[in-house]
């Protein structure tokens, strides 16, 4: 969602602001905009329109000024349309604003203090910059500290004032904020990957204080004036794996990176054969102490923590249950410090996920979080973090976040069934080589791509489709339908294949593909029953199928091999098809495959 960058420095502020937008154009948005402070003037120009960065770029190139600081931002709507008023930066007086985040109770704030004179867009963050400006007498900490305390919501607020020269102003509740100085400026901004093409040191800014920029200095304050030190992290991503490699978009280039991404994801975390978080400081009090498992997430970390679900039912027969963060907190979930809650994220900022945690830490759980991005408010909220190591994941589809947190469950089920006394050291091990076998299995896949090419065709001109499977293979083909839908627009439902027949097979026809997934010794023949009863009913039938149980239905029906893992690891392969299944889908309709329509790649508001 919304996106944002401040600069103050040597370089071409325009340019670094631009640049930096195009790097956060991937967390989605529907509007851009930048303002500048004329190093002659002392005035602060705002550009914005509604649509892409490119468009922006294009109505800044018309008019060049030499400038000492400015800020951007990209908007992802949510109070008031999209259009060129509505897109920040806001200029009230002599304040001038991006904001991300909501504010909930701008509708009495404009009653409150009269503001509507002021405003001249529909949106909530406009309403916080005539505040600011209201309340502003020539001393911009107090005016800050006056406007927040009247604020009920989130928000990271970024603002010029008119009479302060080339410096920047920050402070933030909830809504992420990471800053940075270096030889080139000082800057800050909504993630770490507007920051990184000039420094890997950064820090988070913490809430409820207030960060000022100069182009040589950088000074963090809290409320009550006294100078705090920033917490310096060093960000092990380099600029160039954020790059699409030569790839025509970001989701075929992660969906390649995958079986690197597991390496670097393991590797670290198995010595001697056996899973071992040392290195991260998880002590196995954590696994052995706890009665419970809730898992928290949403979209697709939700869907891992699904398999995660059916490893430990059948694994460690313990209580799990998988909750929407959505929902969580509203469901009067059974939360206790005898519950260990699993928070799952590829950004670590969903908001859903982050309140959900805050709320389960209330109920006295311990949270252990499976995070993409280091340092993110997850993160930092939770008492144990183990990392994905996948790398900046780009693509608003989420492909390589997805497979490296299952390989986390699944050293999480072998180290939590070992200290729980289910398995010996002999068959820990042996569960950590099948996982170890992973990539080179990932690799099989990827190198028969051309082959799920040929099977997307098939799906092309679908409107509806179906997916079905049991079991293992049902969670897989949620997560496999999820991708489809939001990269191709076709609808797509995954369903329990035995569920079919009480209701879903009525929607059965010949325009209706079905796509089935068979990985599961156990559940074949049942599976192969529930596939022949769609396809007698008209449906052009794709089987992603388990090499070695494969050869049963040879001739039958369109069937793609998956190489074989051990059942509990077949999700590895089958998601990396699904993965390229809908990619395809997308390229070949031509469609924007890394930023589909309405989605944000970070989900910031609930
Ligand atoms: O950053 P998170 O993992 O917390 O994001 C959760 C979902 O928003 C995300 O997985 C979403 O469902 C993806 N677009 C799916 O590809």
């Amino acid at each position: 969602m919304c996106g944002i960058i401040g600069y103050t420095g040597s370089e071409d502020v325009r340019e670094v602001l631009l640049d930096a937008l195009e790097l956060l154009e991937y967390r989605g948005y529907d509007s851009a905009g930048i303002a500048v402070r004329d190093k002659e003037s002392g005035n602060t120009q705002v550009f914005k329109c509604a649509g892409r960065v490119s468009d922006l770029r294009a109505i800044c190139a018309t008019e060049r000024v030499l400038c000492g600081c400015g800020i951007g931002h990209t908007r992802w709507a949510t109070h008031g349309g999209v259009n060129d008023s509505n897109a920040h930066p806001h200029q009230v007086g002599k304040v001038t604003l991006v904001h991300n985040g909501i504010i909930e109770n701008y509708r009495e704030l404009i009653t409150d203090y009269d503001l509507a004179g002021d405003l001249k867009s529909e949106t909530d963050s406009e309403v916080v910059a005539a505040l600011l400006n209201r309340f502003y007498e020539g001393d911009p900490a107090e005016a800050i500290k006056k406007t927040v305390a009247k604020l009920k919501g989130t928000f990271a607020l970024v603002v010029l004032f008119a009479d302060q020269g080339d410096t920047i102003f920050s402070t933030r509740n909830v809504s992420p904020i990471v800053a940075t100085s270096c030889k080139e400026g000082a800057m800050l901004a909504s993630d770490l990957t507007a920051l990184c093409r000039f420094t890997n040191r950064y820090f988070v800014v913490p809430e409820y204080h207030i960060l000022t920029l100069t182009a040589d200095k950088l000074t963090l304050t809290d409320f009550d004036g006294h100078e705090v030190e920033p917490e310096y992290l060093t960000a092990d991503w380099e600029l160039n794996s954020a790059g699409k490699g030569g790839y025509p978009f970001y989701m075929e280039k992660e969906i390649m990176e995958q079986p690197e991404a597991i390496e670097n994801t393991i590797a670290n975390r198995v010595k001697s054969g056996m899973p071992d978080f040392s290195l991260d400081g998880v002590p196995d009090s954590l696994f052995t102490d706890c009665e419970r498992i809730s898992i928290i997430a949403c979209g697709t970390a939700m869907h891992a923590g699904l398999v995660a679900q059916a490893l430990v039912k059948s694994i460690l027969h313990m209580h799990i249950e998988v909750e929407m963060a959505s929902e969580f907190m509203y469901s009067d979930p059974v939360i206790d410090e005898k519950t260990l809650v699993i928070a799952v994220s590829q950004s670590g900022e969903t908001i859903d996920t982050l309140e959900a945690v805050k709320y389960a830490k209330r109920r006295g759980a311990k949270c252990l979080s499976v995070i993409n991005v280091k340092g993110s408010s997850i993160a930092r909220e939770s008492d144990y973090v183990l990392y994905t190591n996948a790398g900046p994941e780009i693509a608003v589809a989420s492909t390589k976040a997805y497979t490296t947190q299952l390989a986390v469950f699944y050293l999480i089920v072998a180290r939590m069934a070992h200290s729980r006394g289910v398995f010996t050291t002999e068959e820990t091990q042996s569960f950590i080589r099948e996982l170890q076998r992973t990539p080179e299995v990932m690799k099989k896949v990827l190198e028969r791509r051309r082959d799920i090419h040929v099977v997307a065709k098939k799906v092309l001109a679908a409107k509806d489709l179906f997916m079905i499977g049991r079991g293992l293979d049902y969670s897989i083909l949620l997560e496999g339908s999820l991708k489809l839908k939001e990269v191709s627009y076709i609808h797509s439902e995954a369903y329990a294949s035995g569920e079919l027949k009480h209701g879903p097979i009525a929607l059965i026809t010949q325009d209706t593909p079905v796509v089935a997934a068979v990985t599961q010794e156990k559940l074949m023949s049942k599976e192969l029953s529930n596939i022949k009863e769609v396809k007698s009913r008209g449906a052009d039938v794709v089987i992603f199928m388990k090499e070695s149980i494969a050869e049963s239905i040879e001739g039958e029906y369109e069937v793609f091999k998956l190489p074989d893992m051990q059942d509990e690891f077949m999700v590895m392969p089958a998601s990396v098809a699904l993965q390229l299944l809908a990619y395809y889908v997308s390229s070949d309709k031509g469609y924007d495959v890394d930023k589909p329509r309405n989605l944000a790649k970070v989900v910031t508001v609930e």
